[in-house]
């Protein structure tokens, strides 16, 4: 071979190097000889020759199913697809699919030792529109999961049992988390029951103070054991276990014989930290490890609900990933560029405005939203009407409370009073300055399901929306479990035309 043809070559070879995608976090794994055994995203591909499915919504008009793929090979979400799928109505995330090729989908967790909120006993499934991202620029949308909601696979392939090693990560919303029980992601009981310590090993993320903790006043990335949330060697604190306070945190979690560790960092930018790395906690149970391999997200191994938070990518590995590994995959989550968007659409609202909200339903179009007392409902309002009545059909215009991207509903007669939900009732309360009442009274507008004005979601539980229903004010879903949630009217019910205060 001549030396001429020799460059030729090399240059193709370049070339080729260059047209090929970077890789993505399962490339990196594999190329660590710990491959992923499962591979969840409904942001992007996760591998860099990915082009199959990557979760399946569900819409409200008419129960039918749509899939939504990369844009690209090893791409960002088709969001687009999705958007034009739900427009006008509501949608769910019914499957997130396993992209790693053994069929270790995620689908709507059924009931365990705690039932779900679902009739069936099965718990929620997530809003395909909580948490709105851009990858790069590109919009796409995470897994909100609210307390209920829940997806699960009791019937994996490939993940580690007993005492088997693998490693774990997942790209979450470090400002979205509660202490309930529990919200985590990775590997846990066949069975849904609590079969005993050690017989999980999954990612926590949470501010829960009941079995462990870490520094400050979370939260933190722990891992559920079973029976224990651990941020260390034993159940209790762990002060080299950092409180969070990234957006979009990376955490990774990993087990082998008599050796864990936790890691994390901020998915926007710089390297993973360790926060433990040593022996298995000294209680009995854990060690060795008693895993079963079932793949959980968003609650507990017993199908306990009460937790939130918010997923946009994970995998699960076989085989204990090295540090370099994880390093290698937490440089390409920093460059797929995570980012925030805007939670709102249609009319725009502005904040210390006065503002009425009039029902769009055929039959009730001259009512606007108001209260009587606590009760938040609708009457019939013209100018002619009292000082006293356009004031309690009258709202000011709030920064949301529980997140500044959304909005709170101030009442103008009663200042320091917000409209909330409770129980999915909507009351007119004092703001007591709790983390609680400010995602009760934090509500996303967008533009109107039937056309008209806003649909207004409520930003904890995003599956529902402020409606009248018998002319009271609820926080219902599309078809869900409480007389107000009847799919009949939803669309109307739910669309309020904004215009100014009354008063
Ligand atoms: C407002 O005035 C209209 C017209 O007089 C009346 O029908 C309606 O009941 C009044 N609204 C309330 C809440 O009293």
């Amino acid at each position: 071979m001549s030396s001429q043809s020799s460059i030729k070559r090399a240059c193709i070879i370049a070339v080729g190097l260059v047209a090929t995608a970077i890789a993505g976090p399962c490339d990196l794994y594999a190329s660590g000889d710990t491959p992923c055994i499962a591979a969840h995203s409904t942001t992007r591909a996760l591998y860099s020759a990915y082009t199959g499915n990557l979760y399946q919504v569900q819409r409200g008009s008419d129960s039918a199913t749509t899939n939504i793929t990369p844009l690209s090979a090893g791409g960002v979400a088709n969001a687009a697809a999705q958007d034009a799928f739900c427009a006008g109505t509501t949608c769910l995330i019914t499957i997130i699919y396993d992209q790693s090729g053994r069929g270790n989908h995620l689908t709507q967790a059924p009931p365990g030792g705690f039932s779900g909120p679902e009739a069936n006993g099965y718990d929620h499934l997530a809003s395909a529109i909580g948490a709105p991202i851009t990858l790069n620029g590109q919009k796409a949308y995470g897994v909100f999961s609210s307390p209920g909601t829940g997806y699960r696979n009791n019937a994996a392939s490939g993940t580690a049992t007993g005492d088997e090693p693998e490693g774990m990560y997942a790209v979450l919303d470090g400002t979205h988390y509660n202490g309930g029980c529990c919200f985590d992601y990775g590997n846990a009981e066949t069975s849904s029951h609590d079969t005993g310590n050690g017989h999980m090993e999954a990612i926590y993320f949470g501010d829960s103070t009941s079995w462990g903790s870490g520094a400050g006043s979370g939260p933190w990335i722990m891992a559920d054991l079973e029976n224990g949330l651990f941020s260390g060697v034993s159940a209790g604190n762990n002060a080299g276990d950092p409180s969070i306070s990234y957006r979009f945190v990376t955490a990774a979690v990993k087990g082998e014989p008599n050796q864990w560790a936790i890691r994390g960092g901020n998915s926007a930018s710089g390297g993973l930290s360790t926060f433990y790395s040593g022996v298995r906690p000294d209680v009995s149970g854990y060690n060795p490890m008693s895993k079963e391999g079932a793949i959980i997200l968003g609650i507990g191994g017993d199908n306990s609900i009460s937790a939130q938070g918010t997923f946009y990518e994970g995998v699960m590995t076989s085989g204990y990933p090295s540090d370099a590994t994880e390093n290698a995959v937490q440089a390409n989550i920093v460059a797929a560029g995570y980012a925030v968007t805007s939670l709102t659409s249609g009319p725009a609202l502005t904040v210390g405005s006065a503002i009425s909200l009039r029902v769009t339903t055929p039959g009730y179009n001259t009512r606007y939203i108001a209260h009587t007392g606590t009760t938040v409902n609708t009457q019939v309002v013209t100018s002619a009407n009292t000082t006293a009545i356009k004031e309690q059909a009258s709202w000011t215009v709030r920064t949301g409370l529980g997140n500044s991207g959304c909005f709170s509903f101030e009442s103008v007669d009663t200042p320091g009073s917000y409209i909330r939900h409770y129980n999915f009732v909507l009351l007119l309360n004092a703001n007591d300055g709790s983390k609680q009442f400010g995602e009760d009274a934090t509500f996303c507008p967008m533009a109107g399901l039937n056309g008209q004005g806003n649909s207004i979601r409520s930003w904890s539980y995003p599956t529902r929306f402020m409606r009248h229903y018998d002319n009271v004010l609820y926080a219902a879903s599309n078809g869900g479990t409480d007389t107000f949630d009847a799919t009949a009217s939803f669309i109307n019910d739910v669309s309020f035309v904004v215009s100014a205060g009354f008063a």
